[in-house]
């Protein structure tokens, strides 16, 4: 089975449990819509395939973790999109939660998401109390204080930010989250895993950065031009979108130098090199350059008639 298509059933079946009966319907059909909305699903998939390179000798707990990390993820963009941030009304091709439904169900719903992550991990982990402590204290480090994706969205609210910081608050800790819970999960350690998801974490948010500048709404489902509009801290308007491109690259370099020695490790650097192409298509890339390659000389041009106009002006 792919690691898509075991994340993906292991969500309907979690989310269900979890769910009961008898909650208020708008409630449920608010939260189905957040998470059953064609998401990409990248960080339950690399905590499986990390849980598979360590072992993975108790599959459901695995399957827990991996749900409970996209429960968070999907409880971040219903927030995220809200007014109050960064006031999207499409995410993943839809209308946002709070579009489709309301405000205070939005709210409602990204809460309910964040309580549910917590209960799946509680309900698999009986019977592995000790991974189950480390797996709770690893995603609340992904999500909270000091560095988690709560940090990181809170730094929106600063007079001023440092970018790394920002990044690997808000998209980079659940990634580090994501590998680590599949080793933890597997009952190894989860050192040997912080770099890979450190470094595909940022290179995510360095590519959702470029997306937003080369990307359409067709292509990504969300609108573009997000950063401009919101004044956000961004990789591509810092570092310009060559030198964003070029950062992206060196980070996916990195993620893919960072996968510790074992059995999978082909398997990781497939899915790091997949993740890379779909992120950031090299035809896109090469669009752009050709487009600034193409309007270059005509500034050139521009520039230098300028000056000779500007020269013989003060002749
Ligand atoms: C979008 O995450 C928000 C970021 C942290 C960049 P994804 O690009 O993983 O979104 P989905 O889950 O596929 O919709
Ligand atoms: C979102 O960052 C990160 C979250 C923690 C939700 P962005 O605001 O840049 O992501 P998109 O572009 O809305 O997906
Ligand atoms: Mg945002
Ligand atoms: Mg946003």
């Amino acid at each position: 089975m792919s690691l898509l298509k075991r994340a993906e059933e292991a969500l309907s079946s979690h989310f269900a449990a979890a769910a009961g009966f008898g909650a208020p319907p708008l409630l449920q059909s608010s939260m189905r819509h957040a998470v059953f909305s064609g998401g990409a699903r990248i960080r339950p998939q690399l905590c499986l395939a990390v849980a598979v390179a360590c072992g993975d000798d108790a599959p459901e707990l695995t399957n827990a973790a991996a749900v409970a990390l996209e429960l968070m993820h999907c409880a971040s963009l219903v927030h995220d999109d809200m007014p109050a941030f960064d006031n999207a009304d499409f995410r993943r091709g839809l209308p946002t939660v709070h579009k489709a439904f309301s405000e205070p169900l939005a709210l409602l719903a990204g809460d309910g998401l964040i309580v549910m992550a917590y209960q799946v991990l509680l309900n698999a982990g009986r019977h592995y109390p000790d991974r189950l402590i480390a797996l709770m204290d690893n995603l609340s480090q992904g999500v909270g204080l000091p560095h988690g994706i709560v940090a990181g969205q809170a730094w929106e609210c600063e007079t001023s930010a440092d970018l790394a910081q920002y990044q690997r608050s808000k998209t980079g800790a659940l990634f580090v989250s994501a590998t680590s819970a599949g080793a933890i999960a597997s009952g190894q350690s989860p050192q040997p895993w912080v770099s890979l998801g450190a470094f595909l974490g940022e290179a995510y948010q360095v590519a959702d950065d470029i997306r937003d500048v080369l990307g359409d709404i067709a292509m990504l489902g969300k609108p573009v031009g997000q950063d401009k509009l919101n004044e956000r801290p961004s990789s591509a308007q810092a570092l310009g979108l060559e030198g964003a491109i070029q950062h992206f690259d060196s980070l996916i370099a990195q993620a893919g130098s960072s996968i510790p020695d074992c059995a999978c490790k082909d398997m990781l650097k497939h899915l790091v090199l997949l993740e890379s192409q779909r992120l950031v298509p090299k035809s896109m890339c090469e669009d752009y350059r050709k487009r600034a390659a193409f309007t270059k000389p005509v500034k050139t041009r521009a520039t230098r008639s300028q000056a000779t106009q500007q020269q013989q002006s003060v002749q």
